[in-house]
C-alpha cells in the first residue's frame, strides 16, 4: 500500500464505491400500503394496449404480469415500465403465505369522480391502488374477494434482451415507443441521432412514447435513454438500420441493468 494514502480516505472511496455499485435506490425500499382489484379475465387480453402505449403485451415482452396504476402512481406516464412487488395483506382472501407476484405497470386506472375512493373509486387521488391483470391477482388472492389490501415496492426490473422501439409516426414527426426497459423500468428523458444529424432531444409525448419532430427517414437512428428514477443514461448506437419504418418494431442489445 502507498504509505501516502490516509487509511481514511482509502476507507471511504471504498465505501463511495460501494455505494455507486449497490442497489439502485429505488429498489429495497420499505414496503408501503395500496389496495389492488384486477381487470379483464384470465386471457389478459383486455389488459392489452393501455395508456404506456404498449400494444400488444406479449409483443412487448411484458405478458400478463401487469397492472394498471391509480393516477398518483402513474405520474403522467413517468411510472411505465416501472416493477413492483406485490402481496396480499390482511384479508382472510390472501393466498397462504402472502406469495408475492412482480408486474410492470402498463396502463393507468382513471380516477371514478362518481365514486368515493374507499368505495369504488379506487383509483382517485391520492390513493395508491393496482389494478392488476387477472392473472397476475390471481397469484396472490382468491379473485373472488374483488379487492384486496396489499403491500408494495419499487423492485428492479429483469427483461429479457434489450431495449425495443416501437415506431409509429411518419416522414416529419418520429414516435417511438421504448419497451422492454432493465433496470428502474422508466424513462426520464430521450434523443435521437441519425447517421446524418446530430443529437436532437425528444420530448414526452404519453405514456412511455417520445416524439421528435424532424425527417429522418433513410437514416439509421441511435437513441440515448435517461431513466426517470436512477438518473442514468445509456446508448443505443445504431439501434434500428436506415431502411426503418414506421409500425415496425424493433429489438437492440443494450438495457440497463
Ligand atoms: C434493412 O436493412 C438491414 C440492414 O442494412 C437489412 O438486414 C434488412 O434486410 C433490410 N430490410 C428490408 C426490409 O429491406
Amino acid at each position: 500500500m502507498d504509505p501516502n494514502i490516509n487509511p481514511k480516505l482509502l476507507v471511504i472511496l471504498s465505501m463511495m464505491a460501494m455505494i455507486g455499485t449497490s442497489t439502485a435506490a429505488y429498489a429495497g425500499t420499505a414496503w408501503r400500503q395500496a389496495s389492488a382489484t384486477f381487470y379483464g379475465d384470465e386471457t389478459a387480453s383486455a389488459t392489452m394496449g393501455g395508456a404506456c402505449g404498449y400494444g400488444n403485451l406479449w409483443d412487448s415482452g411484458y405478458g400478463a404480469a401487469t397492472a394498471a396504476l391509480s393516477t398518483v402512481l402513474f405520474n403522467d406516464g413517468y411510472a411505465c415500465g416501472q416493477c413492483f412487488q406485490i402481496r396480499c395483506v390482511s384479508s382472510p382472501n390472501c393466498y397462504y403465505g402472502s406469495p408475492a407476484t412482480v408486474v410492470t405497470a402498463t396502463n393507468i386506472c382513471p380516477p371514478n369522480w362518481g365514486q368515493n375512493s374507499n368505495n369504488g373509486g379506487w383509483c382517485n387521488p391520492p390513493r395508491a391502488h393496482f389494478d392488476l391483470a387477472k392473472p397476475a391477482f390471481m397469484k396472490i388472492a382468491q379473485w373472488k374477494a374483488g379487492i384486496v389490501p396489499v403491500s408494495y415496492r419499487r423492485v428492479a426490473c429483469r427483461r429479457n434482451g434489450g431495449i425495443r422501439f416501437k415506431f409509429e409516426g411518419n416522414g416529419y414527426w418520429l414516435l417511438v415507443y421504448v419497451m422492454n426497459v432493465g433496470g428502474a423500468g422508466d424513462i426520464k428523458s430521450m434523443a435521437v441521432k441519425g447517421s446524418r444529424t446530430n443529437w436532437i432531444d425528444m420530448s414526452h409525448n404519453w405514456g412511455a412514447s417520445y416524439q421528435a419532430f424532424s425527417s429522418l427517414y433513410g437514416q439509421s437512428l441511435s437513441f440515448r435513454v435517461t431513466s426517470f428514477t436512477t438518473r442514468q443514461t445509456i446508448y443505443v448506437w445504431n439501434a434500428v438500420p436506415a431502411n426503418w419504418s414506421a409500425g415496425k418494431t424493433y429489438k437492440t442489445n443494450a438495457n440497463f441493468s
